[in-house]
Parts: C-alpha cells; sequence; structure tokens
C-alpha cells in the first residue's frame, strides 16, 4: 500500500502476463478479492486488511464508524470462505476505530506477519520431505497465495534450498487452474521439477505408489481440525487415506476458526456457473479468448471449496508446530498455547 494506493499482482493474467494492478479506494479492492485479481486465504487476508485501511482513509469524519462498518461487511462478503479475510477485517478495524495511520500500519503489520508465519511452515514442514520425496498438491497455496513463501508449497521450496531433490505432481484444480496456471509457474521460476497432471488423476498416481507424500493449503480450518479448501481436496484425501499417502495441511494459525465447531458449519463459497462451462487463455497469436466447452443448453454448479474431515489428515503444518492426528484437543493446544 502506498498512500491510499493498493498494489497486487494480477492473478488471472498469470502465467501469461506480469502485471501489477492497483487499486484506489477500498471497492475497487473488494473487486479484485472477488474477481480473484488476488487469491488464496492469506493473501485475500492481507488484501482485505489493506481494504479495510483505505475504507478509513475514505471515510467521511462526521459518519466514521458508520462507514468503517458498512465497508467491513462489503469487504466480508467478498470470498467469505477464507478465514484470513475475517481475521484481517477485524484486526485492522479496531485499530482503524484509534487512527488511520493505524489502520495502515496494522494493515502492513499482518502482511510481515503472514510472512514470519510462511517461513516457520516452511521450517518445520520440510523436515517432513526426504531427499527423492515425489509430493502432490492441489490449487495453489505459494508464495502467490500467502506472503512469502506460501503454504501448502513453503516446505517444498525450503527443501529445495536447503538441497533435496523433490519432485511435485501438480494437480490442473478445474475450474480455475490454479495448479496448472499458478503451481506451475511457480515451480518453475523456482527450477523445481514439476509435472501437471488432470485433476482426475492423482488417484492414478497415489494408488502406483507414485506420490508419497501430499500437502494442500486451507481456507478455514474448524475447531475440530474439519478442513475447508478448494474444491477436490476431499477426493484426494480420500484417496490418499485408500493408499495409505500421509496426507498434510499447512496453515498458520490465522487460519484457524476456533469458534467454529465442526466444518458442516463451514459457509461454501458458490461461484459463477461460466468458470465452469467455459475456459479462457490465448491463443497461438497470444489474443485470449473465452471458449464455451460445455454443451450449450446445460447448467453447471460451482463450490469453490469442499470439506475435508479431520480423520483423513495426517497433519497439520502451522508456524506454531506440526500437529499429528489433530484434534480439538490438541488443536487448541498448539494453536492458543
Ligand atoms: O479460490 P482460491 O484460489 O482463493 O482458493 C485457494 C485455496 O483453496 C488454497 O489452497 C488456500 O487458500 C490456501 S493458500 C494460502
Amino acid at each position: 500500500m502506498e498512500g491510499s494506493r493498493v498494489f497486487m499482482i494480477d492473478q488471472n493474467k498469470l502465467p501469461f502476463h506480469f502485471k501489477i494492478a492497483s487499486f484506489d479506494n477500498y471497492l475497487e479492492t473488494c473487486r479484485a478479492i472477488r474477481d480473484m485479481t488476488v487469491r488464496g486465504a492469506g493473501a485475500i487476508g492481507s488484501a482485505a486488511g489493506f481494504a479495510m485501511a483505505q475504507a478509513s482513509l475514505m471515510a467521511n469524519e462526521q459518519h466514521y464508524e458508520h462507514e468503517l462498518e458498512k465497508a467491513r461487511k462489503e469487504i466480508e462478503g467478498t470470498r467469505p470462505t477464507a478465514r484470513n479475510l475475517f481475521y484481517a477485517v477485524e484486526r485492522v478495524f479496531t485499530a482503524a476505530l484509534k487512527s488511520t495511520d493505524q489502520a495502515a500500519e496494522e494493515a502492513l503489520s499482518i502482511a510481515d506477519q503472514d510472512a514470519k508465519d510462511s517461513l516457520a511452515i516452511g521450517q518445520l514442514g520440510m523436515e517432513l520431505i526426504p531427499d527423492r520425496a515425489r509430493i502432490g498438491t492441489h490449487c495453489n497455496a505459494g508464495w502467490l497465495a500467502f506472503t512469502d513463501f506460501g503454504t501448502a508449497l513453503s516446505p517444498i521450496y525450503l527443501a529445495h534450498e536447503a538441497g533435496k531433490k523433490v519432485f511435485v505432481y501438480i494437480d490442473e484444480t478445474r475450474p480455475r487452474s490454479q495448479g496448472a496456471r499458478l503451481t506451475a509457474w511457480e515451480l518453475n521460476n523456482a527450477g523445481i521439477e514439476h509435472v501437471i497432471i488432470p485433476d482426475n488423476a492423482t488417484a492414478h498416481f497415489l494408488s502406483r505408489g507414485d506420490i508419497h507424500l501430499m500437502i494442500v493449503g486451507a481456507d478455514r480450518i474448524a475447531a475440530n481440525g474439519d478442513v475447508a479448501n478448494k474444491i477436490g481436496t476431499l477426493e484426494k484425501a480420500l484417496a490418499a487415506k485408500r493408499y495409505g499417502v500421509p496426507f498434510y495441511v499447512a496453515a498458520p494459525s490465522s487460519t484457524f476458526d476456533l469458534l467454529c465447531e465442526e466444518g458442516t458449519m463451514i459457509d461454501i463459497e458458490l461461484r459463477s456457473e461460466a468458470e465452469v462451462l467455459y475456459v479462457e487463455g490465448p491463443d497461438d497469436q497470444g489474443i485470449v479468448r473465452k471458449i464455451r466447452t460445455a454443451s450449450p443448453g446445460s447448467h453447471a454448479l460451482n463450490p469453490a471449496f469442499d470439506i475435508t474431515p479431520v480423520d483423513l489428515l495426517t497433519g497439520i503444518i502451522t508456524e506454531k508446530g506440526i500437529i499429528e492426528n489433530p484434534s480439538k484437543q490438541s488443536i487448541e493446544e498448539v494453536i492458543s498455547g
């Protein structure tokens, strides 16, 4: 954030163009969160914190608190499953009640804290990765999704930096293809060996013993350890359990919602059917085109997330420690302790 302007990498343009977009007020920043210019629970949280700080700068002094409340509701409505969004909005809202300067400082400190958490997740999580590991991941939980190294990808980045040989299976992550577009782009840039597989191929590779370990991110984790993450996570977790492959979730404590008792209580965002019915990308001439791939006249359902029950998890890698076989009690001990 510079002055009242927020800058972000436009993730909708990746991997074909790298463009930094800027947003002058909180309503524009809300639009960027909704249309997924910025995405990934942590990055959404950071952006939401900055949006709240922008709202405090814009608010009319006479109706300051009322306008802050209005902005808060608007921001919270953008991507309701991402816990970090509510966490950041709450913190910056409270700071904004004191002053606009404190709001901006608080928003920055959330991003700084995320960077520290990301490093700690990586340092703890890399111990789970043996040399020559073949790791599966889903969606994008890298540095585009959480400052600085990401969540699920942080242990992979640090293992690679430490000289371990790693190979990553990235599934496409339909309908928006965050795996094929964003995770593949990140790993290409980092020089980490990987391959993109169709969404429906993970169970096949797990069944053959080709994938030794799965690590995914989370959008919200309930008090009992149930995890909301990108649609398709549940299927991978079920297959991993069937074939005895360890399945880890990597997430900071800011993604836990200890007031939410279990996964069934998590609000699952429903997105536009167009994301399922059409694909978008550049043709051979580099012109971006949107093409319908589904039968004309049919409709689609597009839940953005699913819930993986805690009993399918081997553990949760947090910045405070790895919670093996998570339970309400062990989560409370690590997260609140
Ligand atoms: O819809 P998205 O792309 O925002 O969903 C992202 C995910 O599901 C990630 O796995 C999750 O946010 C963790 S990334 C810190």
